[in-house]
């Protein structure tokens, strides 16, 4: 862009927000520079100059003594130049083969490569969180919802645990995406590929990519994982939203099922009796933002001929805002719910003891030989009358309830929570031994995780 309207170089200029990827852009021309003198494009000695000078700029960023200048729109362009100033006229020779398409497209991917496993780390802390707050309240049976209307009874671990299967699907989402980041695009210069004989899988063994991209105009058209770095964000955010939601309504004083620390509210500035969940409210708030970056990517990319266009330059801000939110989200919650406090006394006092039995009283009458829909219509009147005669199912005697169908018998009493958890003996049920299987599996997979993310660690770049 020439020199006179300060406005349009501040219009297109990207350096505000892709500084963030200095290191990427430095590793990838790093490498870039390795393999042009491999392969004799360039001399030896100009590569080892070139390096040298690129590590010196990667000090003076992180000693926070380089002038990052709108003028030169770009991190590629402010290192570049920077560059020239320290080794003069030899910097001219790493652009050869590349172009900056390719080379922002492989930035991004090296950037996104390196914080999803942060991601999936971030899932897997608060999935611990949540197996724990369940281990340490096994035995609490709360009222489980359907419409928000008390429907059946349930352990609190299971529905605790039914959030750790919701992130345990985010997890394989974001590992999923990492596999379509994880291809080298450099060599596929401005489009066309480049005419230089380039190594490309020395390239992507130098920079840790498992492949290279078969398609040059694809390679620095796509976005695809960029896309998909949101979505999955998009449906983790939804997930946090709700159990935030939960959060909310089970601290409020109607309900009164859980207290969360002071850490985690604030007061009110008139009302002293308030203990608001702020740190919830904002994560089910700022899931609409992250939503609005998926949405704002897609609707770019939308109807953008290929190949590259100079609107692919907004995929940064949103990417950089939904990692950093969806990050500091899982981290704080995950503190958060360690700091939960679980109320079994309020939380048995809200049960509609009896009505909440009614599925098992119709259970009852189907194993006693009725048809299930028939039963269901039985209890259905039962209920009723209960209501009516302002009695619960405890308080009815023998004889009311042989009013309504002769099966039922003495052992119509047994039927209480306990007994509604247990009959639920199936896999994937509330039963407290099936949850127990359910929380030593869940164990067991941060564990198998856990050691499959430190062997990574340790073996891997
Ligand atoms: N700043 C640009 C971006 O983020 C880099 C690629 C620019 N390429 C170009 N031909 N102007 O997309």
């Amino acid at each position: 862009m020439k020199d006179n309207d300060k406005l349009a170089q501040g219009y297109v200029a990207s350096i505000p927000f892709d500084q963030r990827l200095y290191r990427q852009d430095i590793e990838g021309s790093i490498a870039h520079a390795r393999m042009l003198a491999k392969q004799g494009i360039i001399a030896d000695k100009d590569a080892e100059s070139i390096i040298a000078g690129l590590n010196s700029i990667r000090n003076e960023i992180e000693q926070g003594k380089f002038h990052f200048k709108t003028k030169l729109e770009d991190i590629h362009m402010n290192i570049e130049a920077r560059l020239f100033e320290k080794i003069g006229d030899v910097a001219g020779k790493l652009h050869t083969a590349r172009s900056r398409n390719d080379q922002v497209a492989l930035d991004m991917r090296l950037f996104l490569k390196e914080e999803i496993p942060k991601t999936i780390d971030n899932v897997k802390a608060l999935q611990s969180s949540l197996v724990e707050l369940a281990e340490a309240n096994k035995d609490v049976i709360i009222p489980g919802y359907t419409h928000l209307q008390q429907a059946q009874p349930v352990l609190l671990a299971h529905h605790l645990l039914a959030y750790f299967e919701m992130f345990q699907r985010d997890k394989e989402r974001f590992s999923d995406c990492l596999k379509r980041t994880d291809v080298l695009p450099s060599g596929s210069g401005a489009l066309a590929g480049v005419a230089y004989p380039v190594d490309r899988q020395f390239m992507a063994q130098e920079l840790g990519f498992s492949e290279i991209s078969n398609n040059s105009v694809d390679a620095v058209s796509d976005r695809d994982f960029v896309v998909e770095y949101q979505a999955a964000s998009a449906l983790a955010m939804m997930h946090i939203s709700r159990l935030a939601e939960e959060i909310v309504l089970w601290s409020s004083s109607e309900f009164g099922f859980i207290e969360i620390s002071g850490d985690f509210t604030t007061g009110s500035s008139i009302m002293p009796q308030k203990k608001n969940p702020d740190v919830a409210e904002l994560a089910r708030g700022k899931t609409g933002r992250i939503y609005g970056n998926l949405m704002s990517l897609l609707t770019t990319m939308k109807g953008l001929p290929l190949a590259y266009n100079r609107d692919m330059q907004e995929d940064k801000q949103g990417l950089f805002d939904t990692l950093d939110t969806l990050h500091s989200t899982l981290e704080v919650f995950a503190e958060m719910i360690n700091t939960l406090k679980i109320n079994p006394q309020r939380i048995s006092n809200a049960i509609n003891a009896d009505y909440i039995l009614a599925t098992d009283l119709a259970d009852y009458l189907v194993k006693k030989g009725m048809p299930f829909r028939q039963a269901h219509n039985t209890v259905s009147k039962l209920g009723e009358y209960a209501v009516a005669s302002r009695k619960s199912f405890r308080e009815l005697s023998l004889s009311e309830y042989r009013d309504f169908s002769p099966l039922f018998d003495k052992d119509v009493y047994n039927i209480t929570l306990e007994s509604s958890i247990a009959a639920r003996n199936i896999a994937g049920g509330t039963a407290a031994n099936q949850v127990e299987v359910a929380l030593e599996k869940a164990r067991s997979l941060l564990r198998i995780e856990q050691n499959r993310s430190q062997v990574k660690k340790k073996g891997g770049k």
